[in-house]
């Protein structure tokens, strides 16, 4: 197999198998991987009540609302205190939180919150350990529409015991599903479909046993940053992962970084082709007020963000590696197959991918989504010139 110019070692076609999962309520509510923006990766644990009003506004102004972004998910740092009958209250930066709800779904927007099984948060906060049909309710009373629910310092109550038990290597792993368990019955016992995200970093294979809890989407890795290494580190260890994911439960390599400045353009356009095509949940991390024509044309382009929210539900993996060159394929309805062809190396090199490896022996229709350009009809070899550190996204169809 030729690629860029070098042998390509091993090819590893993906063989995509779907779980027949019986969708419920909550994993209605995620057939397709959701879509929104969250507080952490911009404002952390500065975030307050007005910055969320104003991320509402936003989304519907910038047109995040339009190419599909529904949820405005509250991160961390906005639990304060509970009362003697157990009630968690906001901190000050949030002063009515039914008030900044009933504001974001008036904008016809979705909205997220944030808590933890432990009794902290990782900011420190508030969790909701023993107190989780409470807060599930109220979470409910209020209209939230999306729960991350982040191990955090549930870990402490893990190690406790495994320390009480150290004959049982199983003991951390079945608290962990149990205290997921614990909230997504609780969720599901409200009647509200509350699409349940877990954030425990992908220890012990969430992708396995995340169904079992009720969950809609499950972090895979450990937290994302606003730099090219670890969004790259993150983005291509999720080879072999696409058979765990499908309508109504997804693989979630953590939030978008797209916007927050730390990465060129063309690190950003890798940034979003590799999650579309991984069918991630798209969860803007960036500052809204300061969206630049550059964040617009990869976050707003409709026809990337159609390729992660096919309605086939079929995450992409990986066709070929050789060095700093990947390719990925990724099926969508219709006999379409999306390729995205990565150059993670310091210059300039050709990429290819073979048309009939694809299933395209006779040839096929080609569309360059970022350089929204047809690209007309082609047989065999199709080669691309990628500049370092970027990426090209095509689709390919009879
Ligand atoms: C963890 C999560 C982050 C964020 C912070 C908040 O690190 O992985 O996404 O929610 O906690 O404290």
């Amino acid at each position: 197999m030729r690629l860029g110019g070098l042998l390509c070692g091993g090819c590893l076609c993906c063989v995509v198998v779907l779980t027949a999962v019986q969708a419920s309520g909550q994993e209605k509510a995620a057939m397709t991987p959701p879509m929104g923006w969250n507080s952490w990766n911009h404002f952390a644990d500065k975030v307050t009540d007005a910055d969320v009003r104003a991320a509402a506004d936003m989304m519907v102004s910038t047109g995040m609302k339009d190419a599909g972004y529904v949820y405005v998910n509250l991160d961390d740092t906005w639990e304060g205190e509970r009362d003697a009958q157990g009630v968690l209250h906001t901190n000050k930066k949030f002063p009515y939180m039914k008030g900044m709800i009933d504001y974001v779904h008036s904008k016809g927007l979705k909205f997220g919150i944030y808590s933890s099984p432990g009794a902290k948060t990782c900011g420190g906060y508030a969790g909701s350990l023993d107190h989780e049909a409470q807060d599930a309710k109220m979470y409910a009373d209020w209209g939230v529409d999306f729960l991350k629910y982040d191990l955090c310092s549930y870990e402490d109550v893990m190690l406790k015991a495994q320390a009480e038990h150290p004959e049982d290597a199983g003991i951390k792993k079945r608290m962990m599903v149990a205290a997921y368990k614990k909230m997504g019955d609780a969720l599901k016992a409200t009647g509200r479909p509350i699409v349940y995200s877990l954030c425990q970093y992908g220890v012990d294979q969430p992708w396995v046993w995340g169904p079992s809890v009720g969950a809609s989407m499950w972090r895979t890795t450990d937290d994302i940053d606003d730099s090219y290494g670890r969004m790259i580190a993150i983005g291509f260890s999720q080879v072999g992962l696409s058979k765990f994911a499908g309508p109504g439960h997804w693989n979630d390599p953590d939030m978008l970084e797209i916007g927050n400045g730390k990465m060129t353009d063309a690190q950003y356009q890798t940034h979003m082709t590799l999650w579309v095509m991984l069918a991630a949940p798209l969860l803007a991390g960036n500052d809204l007020s300061k969206m630049t024509d550059a964040d617009k044309r990869l976050l707003l382009n409709k026809e990337a963000i159609a390729v992660d929210q096919d309605a086939l539900g079929k995450q992409g993996d990986r066709l070929y590696v050789s060095g700093d060159l990947e390719v990925w394929t990724k099926s969508l309805s219709g006999g379409r197959v999306a390729v995205a062809m990565f150059n993670r190396s310091w210059s300039t090199r050709d990429v290819s991918v073979d048309l009939a490896e694809i299933g395209f022996k006779s040839g096929a229709k080609i569309r360059d989504v970022w350089k929204e350009k047809d690209l007309g009809e082609k047989k065999g070899m199709v080669v691309d010139t990628l500049p370092k550190w970027s990426a090209t996204l095509l689709i390919v169809s009879k």
